[in-house]
């Protein structure tokens, strides 16, 4: 949820840790540091609590140098500040630490002890210490020692005013992966950091350590055997990253929905069976007929698309399917059922509680597929197989295309599972057809951008809404009322339509609106008596469906009844942006939120 860039080469590294870090700000960003070798050999180091954009504009002229590393932070021991940004700095020698060391107190009394005076009060700060304290010669022996003491999670970046032109890094949990440039190396913690200097990339595992010079690197394991590492190529184009004119990543990235989900459906559509085809499945014919159950585990609006996934493959395999959050589902002790299939949700695939809900399953044997964004992520490579989005990276915070490209996801998976088991030809061809519609009909959806911002502006001026959906509705409603509260920062409560009556009926009010989230399926006349009975309370009410009704209505295009919910979705994504826009919060980085949350 951090994010460190680092640089080894020829050239001033400080340019290239700032556009780095800027590049990775959407993952955490309440404060900011950098620590180079300045050409006598000098540690320099400035860090605060800033976003990256300050500290690169509060710099000195003179503060220059190379190899150096850069860190932008979301807090999780300790306060934002300067002095619990990173790097942590002891003696000659700087780290920036992505991930939780659990036995940070111990290590801390341990080092306070022995008269180490620590100057933050983040668990990342003891990993310099520990580096400085070991007597091995070589940096890298002097990491590894200092990491075999550590318990917990890191990506980590290291460098030492004693050992001018080399940097270490380590990864374990929080991912780490090298940049391979001409005659100069990087590091980073993601991707997105790299793509302007190279598209040659090597991801580190789990356990692994490198040390990077200009002119290479050598990797091997914490217990010192070598490892061998095939560079890959980084997938999408450098424009994916950046804004390109949109003033905001979210509004992009809901702009881009169409080409997504065309993406997800390329290619896995057989119009000759009406079925999909998904290639990383590891699952044949005989096997997917054995499945008694689906449990799907996800977190935030991963899980909320697992919400809409369970629906489809209970409507169109008649498998019985639910979603659960990973975070609840690990700590549960589960019982684990070889016939049940497990599919892990994840944009970044780096989720915390559902890489360990993953892990967890596969130690009890649990048969487990992702359904995973980030390619070659941590849970991508964990699964026994599995569905990638091709949605393109996502950097805003709060989820749009990866959730509709997921819910599209699950749509193939349960027309896959569907056709093995009853779903007729004629149905077959009924979905795979819905799902080729869904590209135009979302474009359809954006041209109201306008209206539906109008209705946002109202709307943000109250300060709490109701979100109501019926059954195919409801995750609806509950990713809904997410979007609201992420972005725009309105209280949005999701609710059962039909559950309405049993308690927050007493809340509405002309105060309290509602969004109640409607389709013309068989279930139109009970939503249309929700909306009379939130009405009668003086309740206004925005529907989202295929008619007008209520005070204000969105009105989308109508697909297949079991795929309306992905379309559903659309309006209130942009209702959300918009009256985040409104109020004039920071769309792509709400308050307190990280895009990556890599830690429990
Ligand atoms: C964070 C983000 C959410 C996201 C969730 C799961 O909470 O703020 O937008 O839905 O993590 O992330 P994942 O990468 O696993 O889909």
């Amino acid at each position: 949820m951090c994010g460190i860039v680092a640089y080894v080469g020829p050239r001033d590294a400080v340019p290239i840790l700032t556009e780095g870090l800027a590049r990775l700000e959407y993952r955490g960003y309440d404060s900011a540091g950098l620590a180079v070798l300045g050409r006598a050999g000098d540690l320099r180091v400035r860090k605060a609590k800033v976003r990256v954009g300050e500290l690169a504009a509060g710099l000195p002229a003179r503060f220059k140098g190379a190899p150096g590393i850069g860190h932008t932070r979301w807090a999780t021991h300790g306060e934002p500040s300067d002095l619990n940004a990173h790097p942590h700095i002891a003696g000659t020698i700087a780290v920036v630490h992505n991930g939780i060391i659990e036995n940070a107190d111990e290590l801390r009394a341990e080092l306070a002890a022995d008269g180490v005076v620590l100057s933050s009060e983040t668990d990342s700060e003891v990993l310099p210490h520990l580096i400085a304290r070991s007597g091995e010669a070589e940096l890298e022996d002097a990491v590894r020692e200092a990491l075999s003491r550590v318990v917990g999670t890191y990506g980590i970046a290291v460098v030492d005013a004693r050992h001018p032109g080399v940097l270490v890094v380590a990864r374990n949990g929080s991912p780490v992966v090298l940049g391979i440039g001409e005659k100069e190396m990087f590091a980073a913690s993601d991707v997105a950091a790299l793509v302007r200097y190279t598209r040659q990339v090597v991801h580190l595992d789990d356990g692994e350590l490198a040390t990077v010079r200009a002119d290479g690197f050598r990797t091997s394991t914490l217990d010192r055997r070598a490892t061998r590492k095939e560079p890959s190529l980084i997938e999408a184009e450098e424009a994916a990253y950046d804004a390109e004119g949109y003033t905001h990543f979210m509004r992009k990235e809901i702009h881009e929905q169409p080409a997504a989900v065309e993406r997800a459906l390329r290619g896995r559509l057989d119009l000759r069976f009406h079925t999909a085809h998904l290639g990383g499945l590891n699952l044949d014919p005989r096997e997917a007929r054995e499945i008694r159950r689906v449990k799907i585990l996800g977190c935030g609006s991963a899980y909320y698309a697992g919400q809409v996934g369970a629906q489809l493959i209970e409507e169109l395999a008649r498998i019985p399917a639910d979603a659960e959050p990973a975070s609840e589902f690990r700590y549960r002790n589960p019982v684990v059922e070889a016939d049940t299939l497990y599919v892990a949700v994840s944009q970044s695939g780096e989720t915390y509680d559902t890489l360990a809900a993953v892990q967890e399953l596969k130690r009890k044997g649990g048969r487990v597929l992702g359904v995973v964004n980030a390619v070659g992520s941590a849970i991508a490579r964990e699964c026994d197989g599995g569905v990638y989005l091709h949605a393109g990276p996502e950097i805003a915070v709060a989820s749009t295309k990866a959730y509709t490209s997921t819910a599209v996801v699950f749509a193939l998976l349960a027309l896959h599972l569907g056709r093995i088991h009853d779903l007729s030809p004629a149905d077959g061809r009924r979905i795979a057809e819905g799902l080729r519609a869904l590209p135009a009909q979302i474009e359809e959806i954006l041209k109201q951008e306008d209206r539906i911002a109008e209705l946002a502006r109202e709307y943000a001026a109250y300060r709490s809404m109701l979100f109501v959906g019926r059954v195919r509705g409801r995750p609806v409603a509950r990713e809904g009322a997410q979007k609201l509260k992420e972005v725009s920062y309105v209280h949005a409560e999701a609710y059962p339509a039909s559950e309405l009556k049993h308690g927050p009926l007493a809340l509405v009010s002309p105060e309290l609106p509602a969004v109640a989230v409607v389709p013309d399926d068989e279930l139109l006349d009970k939503n249309l008596s929700t909306i009379g009975e939130i009405r009668a309370r003086r309740g206004r009410v925005l529907t989202v469906g295929h008619r007008e009704t209520g005070d204000d209505a969105i009105v989308v295009p109508k697909n297949e009844p079991e795929l309306d919910p992905i379309l559903l979705s659309i309006p209130l994504q942009l209702l959300a942006y918009h009256a985040a826009v409104a109020l004039g919060h920071d769309v792509d980085k709400p308050r307190n939120l990280a895009k990556s949350v890599t830690v429990e």
